[in-house]
């Protein structure tokens, strides 16, 4: 019963402990503390992966960011250690198992271990549903392809990687990038991704129950419509803005730093103990429906 004899508060905490608790620090630079953290994220040059590698880096965490595009690589690991994080930059494709083995391995090995790891690369290929081209039977079996072995088989090699240095160390987190489009229908979204994303939720959800029993924690985010540069040039576009805009009850895309506040949660050794298998939407409310905005007769309501 809640409160009632406490064992659990008094304890340390120590961080990446095997079955931590928060401690008796109650401060939230105490529970949110990610200090020393050995993370790495995978699609840290861009985007979402460089907000969760920034957060992490700008609170002192030991960010191994790994990316297939060298040159935003570059920036990114420039910009991060020019403010004084500690950073390394790797070239990486995620949809390379033999390449993801190799580069943890590495970084697990100049580490002494590793405490969090963010499988998040994705690319978005192939034509949605809301155009001719992308309608079932006309989807393009190469971006189908392709999207597939990034957005799923690169999370499964990158979780496969982290387990295998986590689950020894009997303490780590695993945090998934899927997708609302992964939870429910997305009309802009082409086949693969669709697929993809779906697949990524119920591996979470699997790959939590396997590692639960070493103490290594799985768990995704579903972000809604933020403003990065997987939409390509078209990202830009004031009516594909809208387009999003309209889908999301706050109204709005997001800039991902909005994301960062759930990086800390999920990484940091002291908080969401008792967190694994969830599937976290930062998305604006899409996933409780579209906005009152988007009903055609707003009054129409069964009282009068
Ligand atoms: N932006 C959104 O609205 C949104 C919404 C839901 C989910 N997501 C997901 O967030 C994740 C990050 O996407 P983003 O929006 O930040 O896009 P982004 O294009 O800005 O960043 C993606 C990064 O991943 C890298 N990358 C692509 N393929 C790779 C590979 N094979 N190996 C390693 N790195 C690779 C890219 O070089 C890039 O730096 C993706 O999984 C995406 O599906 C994004």
């Amino acid at each position: 019963m809640a409160g009632s004899t406490g064992t659990a508060e008094g304890t340390s905490g120590t961080a990446g402990a095997e079955g931590s608790v928060p401690g008796s620090d109650k401060r939230a630079t105490a529970i949110f503390d990610v200090e020393g953290v050995r993370a790495a994220v995978t699609g840290a040059a861009s985007g979402l992966g460089f907000a969760m590698a920034e957060v992490l880096a700008l609170n002192g965490a030991r960010v191994s960011l790994l990316d297939a595009n060298a040159e935003l690589l570059d920036v990114a690991v420039k910009e991060l250690a020019g403010q004084g994080a500690t950073v390394t930059g790797e070239l990486l494709d995620v949809a390379d198992p033999e390449a993801v083995d190799r580069v943890m391995g590495r970084i697990a090995e100049r580490e002494g271990g590793l405490d969090a790891v963010f499988a998040n690369a994705g690319i978005s290929r192939g034509a949605g549903i809301i155009v001719e081209e992308g309608q079932l039977e006309n989807s393009d079996r190469a971006a189908y392809r392709q999207v597939i072995d990034v957005n799923l088989n690169g999370v499964v090699w990158t979780v496969q990687a982290a387990a295998r240095v986590m689950r020894p160390q009997r303490h780590g987190r695993i945090v998934v990038t899927a997708s609302t489009a992964g939870i429910t229908t997305e009309a802009f979204c082409g086949y693969g991704y669709i697929a993809a994303k779906g697949g990524v939720v119920n591996l979470v959800r699997q790959a939590a129950l396997d590692l639960a029993r070493d103490n290594v924690l799985v768990n995704g985010i579903a972000p809604g419509p933020f403003f990065t540069r997987i939409g390509g040039p078209s990202g830009a576009d004031p009516e594909v803005v809208a387009y999003w805009a309209s889908t999301v009850p706050l109204g709005r895309m997001a800039d991902p730093s909005e994301l960062q506040g759930v990086v800390l949660l999920l990484a940091a050794p002291r908080a969401s103990t008792f967190v694994t298998g969830a599937m976290i939407p930062v998305d604006g409310g899409t996933l409780i429906g579209p906005p009152i905005s988007a009903y055609s007769r707003p009054d129409a309501g069964f009282v009068r």
